[in-house]
């Protein structure tokens, strides 16, 4: 198998933006009366805005109407970006962009893909947008992860085979979604979560082009 693309989810894997998104939902589960915690959101790790507010609402025992709820995410979304907008180049995790940029002397391509609707934003903010061919966010599905939608307009974006493509991913939901889209994946994170994935790293140092390729 000749890798000729790499898929990159953006939200802990080229950035932790989680902190943000863990402020900004634990101001909301304030002013609803209950507390959020660190480990509750580890439930929202690749999952979508909407989907997230129903997860905090589960977690304080709340039901709202569709209107109160679709209120209250653009209220964490006006917060999060007011941190987000705040980002610097030097918050792009270890490594990420040197790794970027071997597989760009390689001539592999490379796209996001990414369930944020901030993912532009990210990418601006961390001015590495460039880098990409092709950048799949949460503005361009319909289906969520562990749906393989987002993978798969990745890889008809780079024009190449699912086969021949390696997504990055950090969420269970991420490596689920490689799979079925038939792509090889490299985990993010613990192998106790992503134990499906074909390799598990813990980040980007120690890692390289000549490791991606003992994949094949
Ligand atoms: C994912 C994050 O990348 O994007 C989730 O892991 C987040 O936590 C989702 O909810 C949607 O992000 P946004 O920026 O559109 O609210
Ligand atoms: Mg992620």
């Amino acid at each position: 198998m000749e890798i000729k693309a790499c898929i990159f989810d953006l939200d802990g894997v080229i950035v932790d933006t989680a902190k943000y998104h863990f402020v900004a939902w634990r101001e909301i589960a304030r002013e609803l009366g209950f507390e959020f915690t660190e480990e509750h959101n580890e439930r929202l790790k690749g999952v979508s805005r909407m989907r997230s507010l129903e997860i905090l609402l589960e977690v304080g025992g709340i039901t709202l109407d569709q209107q109160t709820k679709e209120r209250l995410a653009e209220r964490k979304n006006k917060d999060y970006l007011s941190y987000i907008l705040q980002m610097t180049p030097d918050e792009i995790l270890p490594r990420a962009k040197d790794f970027l940029l071997e597989l760009r002397q390689h001539n592999v391509k490379i796209a996001l893909g990414s369930a944020s609707k901030n993912a532009m934003v990210i990418l601006n903010r961390l001015q590495i947008a460039h880098l990409f061919d092709a950048v799949i966010d949460g503005t361009k599905v319909t289906k969520a992860k562990p749906d393989p939608e987002i993978f798969l307009k990745g890889a008809e974006e780079l024009h190449i085979p699912p086969e021949n493509c390696v997504v990055f991913e950090d969420a269970e939901a991420g490596i689920e979604a490689a799979i079925a889209a038939k792509m090889k994946c490299v985990g993010i994170g613990s192998r106790k979560i992503l134990g499906k994935a074909n390799l598990v790293i813990p980040g980007f140092v120690d890692f390289s082009f000549q490791k991606l390729n003992e994949l094949k």
